[in-house]
């Protein structure tokens, strides 16, 4: 039984390290993790400051990787950006937009997801974000004020019926809640952009999350946040690749 319950353990030490090594393996060199932008469709190729960010995306208004023009499409509904479409269920309450507008100005804007960038064959970008450590309030409050609103699939990436140039609900699938879909807040944050954020065990304000809001009058948060996990990746051990990285704790 014990020596069973250690083999175990090994193994599984074995195959979190070997995971945490190819996942934090990356082409850029580690100062260049803390002010960057991914390569992506409308990503900036450096990030600069941007004086008329709009609307929800002017926390970034210092430094960013989104232009004027991008930060004020991604607040339309069937943005040109992507023509995806919140709505295909019906009405989306404002409350929860909100947050997939913020979602989308964090994607776009910021220069500080730098330790979660991946290289992805894609035809429209060459680089995605995997795992960010969103802070657990923000995914909460995010499931929250959603919850009420409808959607048909829980992972929003892949699967849509395009044939009108719009994201619609594939044959087979139903208009029903976000919490029928997303049963928990970790579901919706998690499944919604295939793993793009992983929920944090770490708090806003802990310096170890990335927070999805911010007052930018007391500066970005985040580039506090990408020092320290830029930092544990340059410490070289894969451990804090699973641990810190993974799952903030
Ligand atoms: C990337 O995908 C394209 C087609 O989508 C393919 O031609 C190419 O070989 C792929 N490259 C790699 C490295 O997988
Ligand atoms: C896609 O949507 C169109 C209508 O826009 C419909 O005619 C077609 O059957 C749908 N196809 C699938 C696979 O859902
Ligand atoms: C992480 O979550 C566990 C319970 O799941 C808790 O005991 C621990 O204090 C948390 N750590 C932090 C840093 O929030």
């Amino acid at each position: 039984m014990d020596m069973a319950w250690q083999m175990t353990q090994l193994l599984l030490l074995a195959l979190t390290t070997a995971v945490g090594s190819t996942q934090l393996r990356t082409p850029r060199a580690r100062t260049d993790l803390l002010n960057v932008c991914m390569d992506a469709k409308y990503h900036k190729a450096q990030p600069g400051p941007e004086d008329k960010l709009y609307g929800q995306c002017s926390p970034w208004r210092k430094n960013a990787c989104c232009t004027v023009d991008t930060s004020q499409e991604l607040h339309k509904d069937t943005s040109r950006l992507y023509n995806f479409n919140w709505e295909h269920c019906g009405t989306m309450e404002p409350a929860c937009k909100r947050h997939f507008i913020q979602d989308n100005c964090l994607y776009e804007c910021s220069p500080n997801l730098g330790p979660w960038i991946r290289q992805v064959n894609q035809s429209w970008r060459k680089e995605r974000i995997l795992n960010v450590p969103l802070c657990k309030e923000d995914c909460e409050r995010w499931w929250e004020d959603c919850r009420t609103s409808y959607t048909c699939k829980s992972n929003w990436q892949k699967g849509w019926n395009w044939t009108s140039g719009i994201n619609q609900c594939p044959t087979g699938t139903t208009c029903r809640t976000f919490e029928s879909y997303f049963p928990t807040p970790a579901a919706l944050c998690e499944d919604l952009w295939s793993h793009s954020y992983k929920v944090s065990n770490y708090s806003r304000g802990s310096g170890r999350c990335i927070q999805l809001w911010f007052d930018s009058a007391q500066g970005n948060p985040n580039e506090e946040v990408v020092k320290f996990y830029a930092a544990a990746m340059g410490a070289g051990a894969t451990l804090h690749g699973t641990g810190a990285l993974g799952t903030g704790s």
